[in-house]
């Protein structure tokens, strides 16, 4: 493989490559920088007439092409067999609370529904919020503190005849580990459960690929892979066939359109098939070559073989500053284990005081619990001050991951 084009890659970045002096963007798990690509096409679709979809005029048209070309990129990011899953949104949060009512209703007072301590809220509450409406039972899976992961035997011991839904997520947004999401979907499938599996964190560093995971549901989020605001939810169409979606009613009956309430976001969606033409050019510039997904999946493993290093380096600064704890995988060996996503606290030093120094510094980092209430409640962290939360995204270089060590280092004296 060629070696990763970092200088071609970060002039395609305004916010990276305008600036004099760009900050250290380090905040990649909170939402990712945009490629000039992107930000053109969503400009584009509103300078050349922003049009709603259903007229008989060629601007309405160009807006039904923009929404169907936005939904084969879905398929395409996903791996989904057709665009007639994937259902576009405002994020994934808002996407989950949408649908939930409609899994809801194949839900008797009684049944059972199942979340995990490593999951983003917004994975967690749209489902306890169902449960609490339809009367249901939650069972919580704790993910493993030695692995780090989500064990499916721990996912079996909380699985009943009466489990109608699993929610979990595919990578973690506080500690990084990358779940075996395949093996955890067939202990959901052996109790005739349906698998809805959050991808935000993945989404940015790996393809998902629902039919290879044979999920029932897969959400991610654009704004975290280079794209604008938008959340994409793919559900396999038999499910959404038995679905009755929440809608108005002269709105269509069709499939994805049912789920879609509203108008929709044109200039985003057009966006979204920015996006994946941004990362299959990835693929273009680093030797690949094939249909649009493979050369999406090319240009993330180039990504990847770039990113791999930062992480290793970050993790070992990060482990070498005195009084440090990260809370995820840090053995090298397991590095593939975990998308580029690392998370710490401090003995003594409170995680604002680290996040406010970088900051001082033109280093984007978070501190706080980052929506990841229940993984901090695991590992028995205060939920007022959280972790220090640094991701890397293709875009970083050593010099950011050194300069960020640097100012964490100053801090811990
Ligand atoms: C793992 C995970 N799930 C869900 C979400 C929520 O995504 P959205 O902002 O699109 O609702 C996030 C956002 O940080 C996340 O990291």
């Amino acid at each position: 493989m060629p070696p990763f084009p970092i200088d071609q890659v970060r002039a395609l970045f305004p916010a990276i490559a305008r600036p004099a002096q760009p900050p250290v963007f380090l905040d990649n798990a909170a939402g990712t920088q945009v490629p000039q690509s992107v930000i053109d096409a969503v400009a584009d679709a509103m300078a050349q007439g922003a049009c709603n979809l259903g007229g008989r005029f060629s601007g309405s048209r160009r807006a039904m092409d923009i929404w169907d070309a936005a939904h084969q990129a879905g398929a395409d990011i996903v791996g989904a067999p057709s665009p007639r899953g994937v259902i576009i949104g405002a994020s994934m949060t808002a996407l989950t609370l949408h649908i939930s009512r409609s899994i809801g209703r194949l839900c008797q007072p009684g049944d059972e529904i199942v979340v995990t301590r490593m999951d983003h809220e917004g994975d967690v509450a749209p489902w306890l919020l169902m449960a609490q409406d339809r009367g249901l039972t939650v069972r919580w899976v704790p993910f493993d503190t030695q692995s780090w992961q989500l064990e499916p035997q721990a996912l079996r011991a909380v699985m009943s005849p009466r489990t109608r839904l699993v929610a979990m997520n595919y990578a973690s947004n506080l500690t990084g580990s990358i779940n075996d999401m395949a093996a955890l979907v067939r202990v959901v499938h052996e109790f005739g459960a349906l698998a809805y599996v959050d991808a935000v964190q993945l989404t940015p560093h790996h393809l998902p690929d629902v039919q290879a995971i044979d999920c029932d549901f897969l959400v991610c989020s654009a704004y975290k892979f280079f794209g604008p605001h938008l959340g994409v939810l793919w559900g396999r169409e038999s499910v959404l066939e038995t679905l009755e979606a929440y809608k108005c009613r002269c709105a269509s009956d069709d499939l994805p359109e049912r789920f879609e309430s509203g108008t929709p976001q044109t200039e985003l969606l057009a966006g979204l098939a920015a996006t994946a033409d941004y990362i299959a050019s990835l693929g273009d510039m680093t030797g690949h070559s094939g249909s649009r997904r493979e050369r999406m999946l090319g240009g993330y493993a180039a990504a990847r073989a770039h990113e791999t290093p930062l992480a290793l380096r970050l993790i070992a600064g990060i482990a070498a500053i005195p009084g440090t704890t990260i809370h995820g995988i840090t053995n090298p060996n397991r590095i593939g284990e975990r998308v580029p996503t690392v998370s710490f606290t401090h003995d003594t030093i409170p995680t604002h005081a680290f996040a406010q120094a970088l900051a001082d510094q033109e280093i984007f980092v978070w501190s706080g619990h980052n929506y990841a209430l229940e993984p901090v409640r695991q590992l028995g962290l205060s939920e007022a001050t959280g972790v220090v939360r640094l991701a890397i995204a293709h875009y970083n270089t050593a010099d950011d991951v050194e300069r960020a060590l640097a100012a964490l280092a100053a801090v811990a004296g």
